[in-house]
């Protein structure tokens, strides 16, 4: 038996052998039933040594199971019509999210207006995120950007405005630079989400060289560029670190300036935070006889605009029948 259950060749076979060892009528059935006609003295024994083959057997067969059934899946996979190593030559692409194919865009412009590219780490000091940028602890204006803080007065950077401040350490003037990526606020509804992402803007030349005009040509004609033909108007506002400050609005995209949901009924759509750099912000990195101007805006909010995205919180669900229908 042993030898038939060893040379077997496959799972039906093997079925088969296992059915008359252990099936009601197999051989162990009929042994065990042996016992009733014994003398009391000789049944234990005899149950030793029945249940002993019973679990040799037992794993011979399961041992035959497993490897019959690897060559079964290796002989089907010989036969099978589907090629496991062939690759599949409909071609699928991917695609830039939303969010990146915009920044890339904006990206492209500044570029070409001869801005170079920094970079600042997400992590930031009190310092770099509000010190330096004319916002001191306590004042009220820290108020307008709910803050993630981490022990130690490290925080999660709120804006991408401390990388004015890392670029002026870290350079002479003249600066000319963009800095993309990723800020963090508590704030989470249908336009807002915890991480976003903003470009910010600065230039800085010798005194007089860079003025309001300056920033309010650049911005007009990277607004046309982003959104077509709109309208630009640039609104009194308020920022610590620039002086005067001014936020800039698009006329309405959706109804050209008539009023809609959109733009709640005002033909305007507010799109980014601007200003002449405030002299405090220069005395914090050293800078002197300079003048210069920034800007910042949301990414995201740029990227809902021209997508016409209703729910900002659906991008980063990571949902690819959402992210799909941007390619
Ligand atoms: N940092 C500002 C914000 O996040 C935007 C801004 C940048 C405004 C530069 C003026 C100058 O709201």
């Amino acid at each position: 038996m042993k030898r038939s259950i060893k040379t077997c060749k496959s799972l039906k076979d093997l079925e088969q052998l296992r059915l008359s060892l252990f099936g009601k009528k197999g051989s162990f059935a009929k042994e065990f039933a042996k016992m009733k006609s014994l003398p009391n003295s000789e049944k234990k024994d005899f149950a030793q040594k029945l249940n002993a083959d019973k679990e040799l057997f037992l794993n011979l067969l399961n041992d035959k199971k497993m490897i019959l059934e690897s060559e079964a899946i290796e002989q089907e996979m010989r036969d099978g019509s589907v090629d496991m190593t062939l690759f599949d030559s409909t071609p699928t692409s991917g695609a830039l999210h939303p969010v990146m194919e915009t920044m890339d865009k904006m990206i492209e412009y500044f570029v070409s207006m001869n801005f170079s590219i920094e970079e600042g780490p997400l992590v930031e000091d009190d310092f770099h995120n509000f010190e330096a940028l004319n916002l001191p602890k306590y004042h009220p204006a820290r108020d307008m950007q709910d803050t993630f803080y981490f022990k130690d007065s490290m925080l999660l950077r709120t804006h991408t405005s401390p990388v004015q401040i890392r670029t002026m350490l870290k350079e002479k003037p003249p600066i000319r630079i963009i800095s993309p990526g990723a800020v963090f606020r508590r704030d989470y509804d249908l336009t807002h989400t915890p991480m976003f992402h903003q470009i910010e803007g600065l230039v800085v030349d010798k005194e007089g060289v860079v003025s309001f005009a300056n920033l309010k040509f650049i911005l007009e004609d990277f607004l046309k560029y982003m959104f077509g033909d709109v309208k630009v108007r640039f609104r009194p506002s308020f920022f610590p670190f620039t002086e005067p400050s001014a936020e800039v609005d698009i006329s309405c995209i959706f109804c050209k300036g008539e009023g809609c949901r959109v733009c709640s009924h005002t033909g305007w759509l507010e799109i980014l935070g601007s200003g002449v750099v405030d002299p405090n912000v220069f005395d914090a990195v050293g800078y002197k006889d300079v003048s210069g101007y920034a800007f910042g805006l949301g990414i995201e909010r740029v990227a809902m605009l021209t997508h016409k995205i209703p729910d900002l919180r659906s991008l980063f669900e990571g949902d690819l029948r959402l992210l799909e229908q941007f390619r």
